[in-house]
């Protein structure tokens, strides 16, 4: 019981988009309530919430103005223990998305410190007086562009906010903070969730003599969209006193049974590293949730690295892997060219569900759903205003689920705060909920297949040498060996296998006979028996 978050999979629910109930365009918690059973009835273990809490909304939810309420937009605390109590009667745990790192400039402690330089919330917040010139302290930018510093006319000083300059960073170094964040956990624990995705973990501690970051060392940084990436960012984020903090709230979570944390560990280079350190031992986080695969690459190198990596250096460490989330294009639309859209969908589904560690599935995945082309005048997020059109946000990926093919995908009766496009209602739950080989389909029977199939919860993994585009890799737990060969690309390709296999579980474009195993586009077959003995493909003629 205590475990039971190893080799899970969480399934995320990006409120504002998952079901309206009152009409008015967003989605809200009674609207999840009543869209549990096809959560429970996908086969995973656990329900991840975006951000519900009382909050202006600048940067949909991850800006809170009041942590231990719920924002009217989705409801009421009653409708939050609604849905805890549905969800558990259903088998599933419920974690939900803290932002401890910032709060809402609208947060009444941001207003209190903001007042002047000496009252009792002064320094709640990193505050800096400015360069005998005006400028900021030192060159820190924000992840959504520009300088990490606003002035602040009030206090006649410079605030840090990493994100938006509508989202001020706490001061971690200021124990009261941290007491006061943690008693907020605690509010949430006591009303039942099983855990907390701890957003931006890393970002917590600032380096408390304002060194300012040397340039990114690696020389393949030019001038981006965005120029975050061309910093080493070893001063304003991971600083070793995180860590003290990861501890206070770890033996919080001890007090109680089962509860977890997942913590988004945004690095660069040192991100492995990181997830390693933040993971380690009985007193940190449980899961660190990986970036390393929310990008473009799709090759079997790429996948191997990440595994291998992360266990090589972390060997007692646990990573939380995804492909898809509420802030990065969706994986069936980034992966497109590698193949058929709704078969690389299937295809990645079956690679994700056959890793070692934990795992994050986003809600529409589930069908394939295609990232949705947003125009100007319907940008809602933030960095989509600052870089469009080089970069066009995030709204893309987090436009409605769709549950049928009605006007709007039977979100809602109102108009959706993100429209919902031909493409997406194409790719509907009801159109999919029962036929053979649909993406739908193909995730519940993989996650049926997950679940009852420990090896691939708990084995460890080895990958065998192959040819791009072939990633294939042995889970083995005490004697138990399963091998799961994946077909990164759209030409087929035919493997020989030695000794004795048979297909196990849920394949796709996958014919095994006798010594061959032949692998469509796009194909991939788990094989019990084979224990790596795979040998070097030969294309088909
Ligand atoms: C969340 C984003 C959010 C940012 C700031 C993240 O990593 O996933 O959606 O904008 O933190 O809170």
């Amino acid at each position: 019981m205590s475990e039971w978050w190893r080799g899970s999979v969480t399934y995320q629910v990006y409120p504002r988009s998952f079901q309206d109930s009152d009409g008015d365009g967003i989605g809200d918690l009674p609207g999840i309530t009543a869209r549990l059973d096809h959560i429970a009835a996908l086969g995973v273990d656990a329900v991840w919430l975006s951000p519900v809490f009382t909050s202006p909304q600048a940067d949909m939810g991850y800006d809170v103005s009041e942590y231990t309420d719920i924002d009217p937009l989705f409801g009421t605390l009653a409708d939050f223990d609604v849905m805890v109590a549905r969800a558990h009667e259903l088998g599933l745990k419920v974690i939900i998305d803290q932002v401890l790192s910032h709060s809402s400039a609208e947060h009444p402690f941001f207003r209190e410190s903001r007042a002047s330089q000496d009252n009792r919330r002064a320094d709640w917040y990193v505050w800096a007086d400015p360069n005998p010139d005006g400028t900021p302290p030192n060159n820190w930018v924000s992840v959504f562009g520009g300088s990490a510093w606003e002035w602040s006319s009030h206090r006649r000083q410079y605030y840090l906010h990493n994100f938006l300059a509508s989202q001020p960073d706490f001061n971690f170094h200021c124990v009261a903070v941290q007491d006061w964040l943690l008693d907020t956990m605690r509010f949430w624990l006591d009303r039942g969730v099983d855990g907390f995705r701890l957003d931006t973990v890393n970002y917590y501690f600032h380096d408390k003599h304002l060194r300012s970051n040397p340039p990114e060392p690696r020389n393949d940084v030019q001038p981006a969209v965005n120029p975050y990436d061309m910093q080493d960012h070893l001063y304003s984020k991971t600083q070793p006193e995180n860590i003290g903090f990861l501890v206070r709230m770890r033996l919080l979570l001890d007090e109680y049974d089962g509860r977890v944390m997942v913590g988004e560990v945004g690095e660069g280079r040192r991100a492995v590293q990181v997830m390693a350190e933040y993971t380690t031992g009985p007193d940190r986080l449980h899961m660190a949730y990986s970036f390393a695969m929310l990008g473009p690459q799709f090759t079997a190198a790429h996948f191997r690295k990440s595994i291998e990596g992360f266990f090589a250096d972390a060997p007692d460490g646990w990573p939380c892997w995804a492909f898809s989330n509420h802030d990065v294009i969706r994986h069936a639309s980034r992966w497109a060219e590698h193949g058929n859209p709704d078969d690389v969908a299937r295809l990645a589904a079956a690679l994700l569900l056959a890793l070692e560690g934990s795992v994050c599935l986003y809600q529409g995945e589930e069908v394939g759903q295609l990232e949705t082309a947003i125009e100007y005048h319907e940008l809602t997020d933030p960095p989509g205003f600052k870089f469009w059109p080089d970069y066009k946000g995030r709204d893309g990926c987090r436009t409605p689920m769709i549950w049928d093919d009605s006007a709007e995908g039977g979100f809602t009766t109102g108009r959706p705060w993100l429209p919902v496009k031909a493409p997406q209602l194409a790719r509907n739950v009801a159109g999919q909920a029962g036929v053979a080989g649909s993406v739908l389909e193909t995730y519940r029977a993989l996650l049926a297949f997950r679940r009852s199939t420990p090896v691939m919860q708990t084995g460890r993994t080895r990958f065998c040498d192959l040819p791009e585009p072939v990633l294939a890799f042995v889970r083995d737990a005490e004697g138990a060996t399963l091998t799961c060969v994946f077909n990164l690309g759209a030409a087929p390709l035919v493997l020989a296998v030695e000794g004795v296999a048979s297909l196990a579980g849920p394949s796709q474009a996958a014919v095994l006979t006798g010594d061959n195993l032949s692998l469509g586009a796009n194909g991939w077959a788990y094989l019990a028996g084979a224990a790596g003995l795979l040998s070097v493909p030969t294309r088909h003629a």
